[in-house]
């Protein structure tokens, strides 16, 4: 499709029907509610003052982004935009302090840093949270001596040293064997090495190398969601060179420090960031009233993508969690809840006023009714619970933006037992009866991956002629 024609797509998804649309300006507006934005949809670099292509997958060759892959974030390009936009007139003389509430591996934090803004960032599952530290903590690493455990690591490998002390995870479960057993043998090789390093920043660095390969020589992949290889139609993996496989990474993660100590070691002062392994709707203890300048976020989409259950594998080999309860823990903690959280509950109710959005929850109510949790019942509970959370959400936001404050939110609407919802727009609709105001609703893209929900719709006979896209609802605090 040409971008022209995405544009003209774009005008029809963000159309001037609903609420938000009342006095909203076509494109966005800047802070200051003066300039327009120009806009590249194609993803190439833009010409003048707008967003590049939100995607994640252009983190894939950046360093630092590169190291861990995960799933509906956005692009580094996309938070220097955000930050070139709404950042650029700051005035006060400390640094600007930037939020990411939903930090995952950490895109907004990282660029934070290497911009030399201060940031701060929550993250509920452990093993986002230690890829999102250890890279926040990369620059201030000795990076020789990571170098010399990395050749330390390489000679174990190369003498074919045995394991002798770390064993699998004994509530990891799984239907088929994880790993095979010469696998198996390896990685508690790696494991024992990782265990007999006494320095904890290379010892985070080397189970972030791990835990963003362990699957490529597992039985397992991701389809985008984890399962096993026979149920995608791939051979199981019988041998593999996990040594090898895991030295690769650690030598772009030493090559990316190396990178990141020269750039931020040129300028002046290093941004400070922290990241809190919390849930961000329980973060009055350590996120200050207007303390943040602007927050760049995307939080979990309404596409019921599961990232507790997909980073089992991580979070049991790691030792971040060690049984079932604490997986259902975070499966509770997560932003929205999951389908399989709620689908059970009775018969759930928003609680706050939306006539469309109550419409819509009737309706898909009352699709495939007899299925119960299963179909519309189900399904309604899972609506329900992710905007209850984020009327919630923008409460919290409130309280911590600086007036002024600017928050950009990229999310994608959602195709649920048929019914599609504008996640975007209903949004913009519960931030501005949070008394915040709506600067504007931006199209980014359409054609959105991992649509889990919208294909098992289809596949239901149930199709939908709407579109998968992408926007971001940019607010500001009065
Ligand atoms: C769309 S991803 C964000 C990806 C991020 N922008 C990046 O580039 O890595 C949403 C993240 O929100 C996290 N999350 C879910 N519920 C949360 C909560 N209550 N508090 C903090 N983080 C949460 C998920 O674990 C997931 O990593």
């Amino acid at each position: 499709m040409s971008s022209t024609a995405k544009m003209l797509l774009y005008r029809q998804i963000i159309p001037t029907e609903g609420r938000v649309s009342e006095g909203l300006p076509t494109y966005a507006v800047n802070s200051r509610g003066s300039s327009q934005l120009t806009l590249d949809f194609t993803g190439k670099p833009r010409n003048g003052n707008g967003f590049r292509d939100p995607a994640f997958a252009d983190n894939k060759t950046q360093p630092l982004h590169r190291w861990v892959p995960w799933i509906a974030g956005f692009s580094a390009q996309f938070v220097q935009d955000c930050f070139e936009t709404f950042l650029k007139n700051h005035r006060r003389k400390s640094a600007p302090r930037v939020l990411d509430p939903f930090a995952g591996v950490g895109t907004t934090l990282v660029q934070a840093v290497l911009n030399g803004f201060d940031s701060i960032g929550f993250e509920i599952n452990p093993y986002a949270a230690l890829a999102c530290k250890a890279k926040l903590n990369s620059g201030k690493l000795d990076v020789e001596t990571l170098a010399s455990y990395v050749l330390k690591y390489k000679r174990v490998a190369t003498n074919g040293r045995r394991h002798v002390a770390t064993v699998r995870p004994a509530e990891f479960e799984t239907r088929i064997p994880f790993f095979s057993l010469s696998v198996e043998e390896q990685v508690l090789t790696f494991l024992d090495f990782v265990e007999s390093i006494p320095r904890p920043d290379i010892a985070d660095l080397f189970r972030v190398a791990f835990g963003s390969v362990m699957v490529s020589f597992s039985n397992y992949t991701y389809e985008p969601s984890l399962g096993s290889r026979p149920g995608a139609g791939k051979p199981l993996i019988d041998r593999a060179d996990v040594h090898s496989t895991i030295l690769t990474k650690l030598s772009e993660i030493v090559s990316d420090i190396r990178w990141v100590k020269e750039r931020v070691g040129s300028r002046p002062a290093e941004g400070k960031a922290q990241i809190h392994n919390l849930d961000f709707l329980d973060s009055t203890n350590v996120l200050a009233s207007s303390s943040i300048d602007l927050m760049v976020t995307s939080p979990p989409y309404m596409n019921n993508y599961h990232y507790v259950r997909n980073t089992r594998p991580q979070l049991f080999w790691l030792s971040l969690i060690s049984s079932p309860k604490e997986l259902r823990k975070l499966e509770e903690a997560n932003f929205g809840k999951y389908w399989q959280t709620v689908r059970d509950s009775k018969p759930l109710t928003l609680n706050f006023e939306h006539t469309e959005l109550a419409h819509t929850l009737v309706k898909l109510r009352q699709t495939r009714e007899e299925k119960g949790p299963y179909g519309g019942p189900g399904w309604a509970n899972y609506v329900t619970t992710y905007f209850n959370d984020c009327s919630r959400f923008f409460s919290v936001l409130k309280r911590v933006l600086v007036r002024g404050g600017v928050g950009v939110i990229v999310i994608g609407n959602s195709i649920i037992q048929g019914h599609e919802i504008k996640t975007d727009l209903i949004l913009a609709d519960i931030a501005r009866q949070s008394g915040l105001s709506l600067l504007a609703v931006q199209p980014l893209r359409t054609k959105r991956v991992g649509a889990s929900i919208t294909s098992s719709a289809v596949r239901r006979g149930n199709k939908s002629k709407a579109t998968l896209y992408e926007s971001a609802v940019i607010i500001r605090k009065k």
